[in-house]
């Protein structure tokens, strides 16, 4: 993680054939820096952004790394936001049975969340991510310089995962968050190199005790159940991931609060304080507001709880959530019932 360590990729990939997927957006905003790392190696300019995680473009993919005649020693070079990443992800996973890949995310979210953890999906007309692979890049070059161009929408959507990730670990990740957060909010400005890596080591160490997603893996869907489902209600792209997932931690954090009457320390009215620091929406109202929007009938609890029956991580009749209880320190696999979850949502 740094200012210019794009440099380093030819290092990387030595003497071996190398095949680029590029996100299109940010081929045209970085083609000079693009030009001097890459070379004249071959690439692929997919769609930017979610548009690339199709079959059809997995497809082309695929046959232009067989038209470049890559070989089984031939490595994937992914750069782009997690969308780009995912879809090149996937493809050198499929490619040969599985060829090596080096990931260069360019958004503030790829650089602390997807490009860490070996997930890699396209999304199919039944649902997101619903085609993939578990299949961990060679390495991660996350050059700092790309967050210069990145929309501040873009922006505030890895600050979303950055306070979950901080909420999640704790500690320093979470002091140092906190004293950047106002200097942050509205997503202007990117966090400072050192705040990226931590949010990097702390995601890596947990995936590095869970591959598989079999138990601590969990933590980091912190949010996310209610972030799917209000993503789902609003449509997907209405609201950006990360923002969506600020506002379920909200919502998490009130679950948290009914089921646990005394956590540490004011933790829940930090946890918000942190979320409003950053500029982000500590819950639904908070999220209607920015959004303008009516809460009562755009965020309707009947709706979300509609959309939550349909996440892949439920089992009959409950819901699972993450629940933050302290600072590093959450609770995992919590079954709540409907009733429970319609009062959360309805604010009583
Ligand atoms: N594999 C995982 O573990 C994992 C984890 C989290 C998210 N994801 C996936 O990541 C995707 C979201 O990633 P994202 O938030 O990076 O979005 P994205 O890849 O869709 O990029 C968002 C937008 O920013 C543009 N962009 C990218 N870099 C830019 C730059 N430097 N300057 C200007 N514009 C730039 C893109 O063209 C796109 O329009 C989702 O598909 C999600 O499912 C995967
Ligand atoms: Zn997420």
């Amino acid at each position: 993680v740094g200012p210019g360590v794009l440099a380093g990729l030819g290092e990387r990939i030595g003497e071996r054939s190398a095949f680029v997927v590029v996100d299109a957006r940010v081929e045209h905003l970085h083609a000079e820096r693009l030009k001097g790392a890459l070379g004249d190696r071959p690439r692929r300019t997919v769609t930017a952004g979610e548009d690339a995680k199709t079959p059809a473009e997995l497809e082309g993919a695929l046959e232009a790394l067989g038209d470049a005649g890559l070989g089984r020693d031939g490595v994937v070079v992914a750069i782009g936001g997690g969308a780009a990443c995912d879809l090149a992800g996937l493809t050198a996973a499929l490619f040969a049975r599985g060829i090596d890949w080096i990931a260069c995310p360019t958004t503030l979210l790829a650089m602390i969340d997807a490009s860490v953890g070996g997930k890699t999906a396209i999304n199919l007309r039944a649902g997101k991510n619903l085609a993939g692979a578990f299949h961990a890049p060679r390495a991660v070059l996350a050059d700092v310089e790309f967050l210069a161009t990145l929309p501040p929408d873009e922006m505030r959507s890895g600050l979303g995962e950055l306070a979950k990730a901080a909420l999640v670990e704790g500690g320093e990740l979470l002091a140092e968050l906190s004293a950047a957060a106002p200097g942050l909010a509205g997503g202007e400005r990117a966090p400072g190199v050192d705040l990226i890596a931590r949010a990097v080591a702390a995601k890596a160490r947990v995936v590095a005790a869970d591959e598989r997603e079999a138990g601590p893996r969990e933590a980091l869907n912190l949010g996310h159940t209610f972030a799917h489902a209000i993503e789902h209600v609003l449509g997907y792209g209405r609201v950006p991931h990360g923002v969506a997932v600020a506002a379920g931690i909200g919502l998490a954090l009130d679950a948290a609060e009914r089921l646990e009457p005394a956590p540490p320390a004011r933790f829940p009215q930090r946890a918000r304080a942190l979320l409003a620091a950053l500029g982000l929406p500590a819950g639904l109202d908070a999220l209607a507001r920015e959004l303008g929007l009516d809460r009562e009938s755009a965020l309707a609890p009947d709706a979300l709880i509609r959309a939550m029956r349909g996440d892949k991580k439920r089992r009959a009749g409950t819901t699972r959530l993450v629940l933050p209880l302290g600072p590093g320190e959450v609770r995992r696999g919590v079954e709540v019932d409907e009733p429970f979850l319609r009062a959360v949502l309805a604010g009583r």
